[in-house]
């Protein structure tokens, strides 16, 4: 698997420090949502009202260390979209498998892509949360490609900034595989 990779864009340590500065921040900046609304419950926390939404699959690695930087009471409600089916490179469109949480009205929303591309993908979950009428809904891409077209949509947290390359680790995959691998990279061309 290691063998694939051409090289190394972001090593662990990169990864690792900027996941626990954004949690920090975005855990702080829900935090002062949530004090301006009058939702704190007597104790400080966030009562029931904040709902972190991983896009699955390739949110899986960076929100599993991201919430272990947050600590603030939360749950956790997943949605499945696929935009890239199989080996394929380029976004095909958008589609959403299965339900987006229906529960979102007057809830602190926080939705987590792996990556901001064309933008298809969090412009069309942001579109379904925001149907709802939620107390607030923020957005946040580990990365986030430059100089790209994209659509009506921008992140309001983005781990790093990447040139518009094909990558793959950290949960983002090519064709289901290398989500396991710990630092983000790109595929040598003979692997794709
Ligand atoms: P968008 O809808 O075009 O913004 O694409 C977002 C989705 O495409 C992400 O959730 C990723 O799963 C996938 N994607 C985009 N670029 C890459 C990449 O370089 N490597 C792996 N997956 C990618
Ligand atoms: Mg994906």
């Amino acid at each position: 698997m290691q063998r694939d990779v051409d090289r190394i864009l972001i090593d662990r340590d990169r990864i690792s420090r900027r996941v626990e500065q954004l949690g920090a921040q975005i855990a702080q900046d829900i935090l002062e949502d949530l004090e301006r609304h009058g939702h704190l419950d007597p104790s400080g926390d966030a009562a029931d009202r904040v709902v972190i939404i991983p896009i699955l699959t390739g949110s899986i690695v960076f929100v599993a260390d991201l919430i272990r930087h947050m600590p603030l009471r939360m749950s956790i409600e997943v949605v499945a979209v696929s935009s890239y089916p199989g080996r394929s490179m380029e976004s095909k469109g958008v589609s959403l498998r299965g339900e987006i949480p229906s529960t979102l009205a007057g809830k602190h929303v926080l939705v987590i892509d792996d990556i901001l591309d064309s933008g298809q993908t969090l412009l069309t979950v942001k579109r379904l949360v925001q149907e709802q009428g939620p107390a607030s809904c923020r957005l946040c891409a580990l990365l986030e490609k430059t100089g790209k077209k994209r659509a009506d949509v921008a992140a309001d947290y983005v781990g790093f900034e990447i040139p518009d390359e094909f990558v793959v680790g950290y949960g983002l995959d090519y064709d289901g595989y290398y989500r396991n691998l710990p630092e983000i990279g790109v595929l040598r061309p003979e692997a794709v």
